[in-house]
């Protein structure tokens, strides 16, 4: 293993992992207790949150945001100890889904899976739009989440929670792993620098392009962290990108500096504020510099046609915080092909003159998938062409 140096990861944020999970002992008397208790089912998304929660990758927080941590989080990204917090994380519930006994609840998958206890301490309303404009800051039923949380239920809970069972996937299992278990596999790879990728797509050789350069450039290891709890409507269903991101992996990183795992978040497309929110995450699993490309999980455009968020909103956030969060930004502008060099390059060091080639999503799907032909090998591996063949096929 090269460049093996045994150094210490930097520490989790606040700094201890919060585990939820309760131990053996208590697990079996809790379980059957919850079968007794009123029972609440959580959405989609609450369940990426709860599973986040109890794994400690939103580490220091431990529970569903209560009302003065959810205020101080909209109005100064702050939990009320003064920890930057930038996302609210709350359970929304439907008032009339709420129990009409009891202090205890359990918290369900839709298919009934009792997942948590919680000690019920707060309901309280909140006002979605208020929220969108102070943490989205728009009320434009465009952006994804903003036309999500109309749906929503009416009050936010929360209280403290004990984990009777982590929530049941059948697919990558070899991939999904806690921030604990994350930063097992990168202390054996014994460097201290860990450069996380967020994604929620899949990867060209843009995307391969950045991720080595920023490996390269923290002289250090490489987590390629993919979402796969909830992403932008529309986006690529995960099962093929994590087949792409595998083969990838596989066939072109050194596996004596990079990790591929997998993360169960369900994303709220906030651009700069989400970016802080990704940096605490992946800080959280063992990271400490991120990835901040063009337009960080930004969702695109509002109902008059542009963008919610500037293409480095972003990065000028992270700029801001980094030192705060222990998170130092890797910055890229646009990454480009410059064909008659045969080389990538950022968007503001391309020379003069020089033939840029590129295709857009859009374009992807129209004039090659749908077409059958096969995406060419400047734009993505031969790999990633054909999985994504196999599933838009002709
Ligand atoms: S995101 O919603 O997860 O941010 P995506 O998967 O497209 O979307 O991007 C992952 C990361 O790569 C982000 O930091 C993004 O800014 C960066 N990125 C994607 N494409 C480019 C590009 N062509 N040039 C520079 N950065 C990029």
């Amino acid at each position: 293993m090269t460049n093996k140096k045994n150094n210490s990861l930097v520490t989790p944020y606040g700094g201890n992992l919060v585990n939820l999970m309760v131990s053996a002992d208590e697990r079996q008397e809790l379980l059957e207790r919850s079968n007794r208790l009123p029972s609440v089912k959580i959405s989609a998304r609450s369940l990426c949150d709860l599973e986040l929660l109890a794994s400690g990758a939103f580490s220091p927080l431990d529970r569903f945001m209560s009302k003065a941590d959810y205020e101080r989080v909209l109005t100064e990204m702050r939990l009320t100890n003064g920890t930057l917090f930038p996302i609210p994380v709350t359970l929304p519930v439907a008032e009339d889904a709420l129990p009409s006994w009891g202090e205890q609840i359990t918290l369900c998958d839709a298919l009934n899976n009792n997942l948590a206890v919680m000690q019920l301490e707060e309901v309280y309303h909140y006002d979605s739009m208020r929220e969108a404009r102070l943490v989205l800051g728009s009320t434009d039923p465009r952006h994804p989440l903003i036309s999500e949380m109309t749906h929503w239920g009416k009050v936010y809970l929360s209280g403290t929670l004990k984990m009777i069972n982590m929530p049941i996937y059948h697919d990558f299992l070899e991939l999904r792993r806690t921030p604990a278990e994350v930063r097992a596999l990168l202390q054996q790879m014994g460097n201290s620098n860990v450069v996380a990728f967020q994604t929620r797509n899949p990867m060209h050789r843009i995307h391969e392009e950045l991720t080595k350069r920023a490996a390269e450039e923290v002289n250090g290891s490489l987590l390629i962290h993919p979402v796969v709890g909830m992403t932008k409507p529309g986006d690529v269903d995960h099962y093929t990108r994590v087949r792409v991101y595998r083969a990838l992996v596989e066939n072109y990183y050194d596996h004596d500096r990079t990790v591929l795992s997998l993360l169960p978040l369900a994303m709220r497309m906030a651009g700069p504020r989400e970016a802080l929110w990704h940096a605490i995450i992946r800080r959280n699993y063992g990271a400490n510099h991120l990835i901040i490309g063009r337009d960080h999980a930004g969702p695109g455009k509002n109902s008059q046609g542009k963008p919610f968020y500037g293409p480095y909103e972003a990065q000028e956030m992270m700029e801001q915080y980094s030192q705060e969060l222990g998170v130092t930004p890797v910055p890229f502008q646009e990454l480009v092909y410059l064909a008659d060099e045969e080389r990538y390059d950022e968007q503001d060091k391309v020379p003069e003159g020089a033939t840029i080639y590129s295709i857009s999503a859009t374009q992807v799907r129209e004039d090659y998938l749908a077409k059958g032909v096969a995406l060419p090998e400047w734009f993505t591996r031969p790999e990633t062409s054909e999985i994504l063949g196999q599933m838009y096929p002709p």
